[in-house]
């Protein structure tokens, strides 16, 4: 009789250590902006490797740039019952419609890489986002740009002791076109260096689009009284380059370089940097971003408190998990590389 207890209280015991680690069997709906874009297409498969640990389901969308489209493929998830949702907006201001379904259902919203406005995030309280602080690249590429001035004075071309530069910006309304423009003036002038706008242009984070912006700076100013190029993500800046190339520059002769810098640290912006086309940019990182957004929704859908120990990030205010920039330059690119 004893023994069996004994056995019974055993077999009690591991099942309730299987309980505690057993997978989640959550159904996570996530919507993509666009998949064809080069830093979403990171975070989709940061969010995938991470689902396979949880062993849950995640679904993922392509809003294809349409807010009304998204707002279906919301509606979509909610009718199948999905547990959770991961949203990265078509348009941040459309973010309160989205919220409003889902607190209506109580279910949890993870928005990433495009930060509703806080009276959106205040009004629910199963909402977060997963983000980077964009001052922070801004900041950061500014950064690299002194740095290389302070290294290089010849980099002053007409020896004016200014910097004569193109901003070549992403989505109009982004909060990191915002803020990567701003913060990345800023730092050169906290640097010691007077600017002057020679071009500015937005090619909404699409480098078709900045070569053809970056090719209309050149044939107005001319390529060699432009002394650097700041671009709000590395695609922007690789589109300034294939312009600079098609004009002789950035393929090796010193004579014929200008300095470009972009944010993200994407694999062909690696590259780049490897053969000395870009000369920085700032790690955005896709991987931390993709596989918080699916722990805080993994952990929302199975009811469970979303804490610093539940899913492994730091959060701040309850509902922010910001995840830090690094600056990538000649020196530190090989460690990013995968
Ligand atoms: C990235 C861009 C990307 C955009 C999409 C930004 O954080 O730096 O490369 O196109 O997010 O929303």
């Amino acid at each position: 009789m004893k023994k069996h207890v004994v056995l019974l209280a055993a077999a009690v015991l591991a099942l309730s250590a299987l309980a505690a680690f057993a997978a989640t069997d959550a159904l996570v709906g996530a919507c993509i902006y666009k998949f064809d874009d080069t830093f979403m297409t990171g975070v989709r498969n940061a969010m995938k490797t991470q689902m396979d640990k949880e062993g849950g389901e995640l679904e993922i969308v392509d809003s294809q740039n349409r807010q009304p489209t998204q707002n279906d493929q919301v509606d979509a998830y909610i009718s199948k019952g999905a547990n959770a949702l991961i949203v990265n907006p078509v348009d941040r201001t459309a973010a309160q419609p989205l919220m409003e379904k889902a607190k209506a259902e109580g279910l949890p919203i993870v928005f990433v890489n495009r930060e509703p406005y806080e009276e959106v995030m205040k009004a629910y309280d199963k909402i977060w986002y997963v983000g980077a602080k964009a001052e922070e690249s801004g900041t950061q590429s500014g950064q690299i740009i002194v740095d290389y001035f302070k290294k290089n004075p010849k980099a002053d071309k007409n020896g004016d002791g200014k910097i004569q530069y193109i901003m070549i910006r992403g989505e109009q309304g982004h909060q990191d076109a915002t803020l990567r423009t701003e913060y990345s003036l800023k730092a050169i002038k906290d640097g010691g260096f007077e600017v002057v706008e020679l071009g500015n242009d937005t090619a909404n984070w699409d480098k078709v689009q900045a070569t053809d912006k970056m090719k209309g700076f050149i044939s107005a100013v001319g390529v060699d009284n432009i002394e650097a190029v700041l671009a709000n993500n590395d695609d922007m800046a690789l589109g300034a380059i294939e312009a600079l190339k098609a004009e002789g520059y950035n393929m090796g002769d010193p004579a014929k370089y200008v300095p470009v810098v972009g944010v993200d640290a994407t694999a062909p912006a690696l590259e780049a940097m490897s053969k000395g086309e870009l000369l920085g940019t700032v790690l955005n990182d896709a991987d931390n971003q993709g596989f918080a957004a699916v722990k805080v929704a993994v952990v929302a859908a199975d009811d469970k408190p979303v804490t610093e120990e539940s899913i492994g990030y730091k959060i701040t205010d309850g509902k922010y998990i910001w995840i830090p920039y690094r600056p990538v330059t000649v020196e530190n690119y090989k460690e990013f590389m995968k």
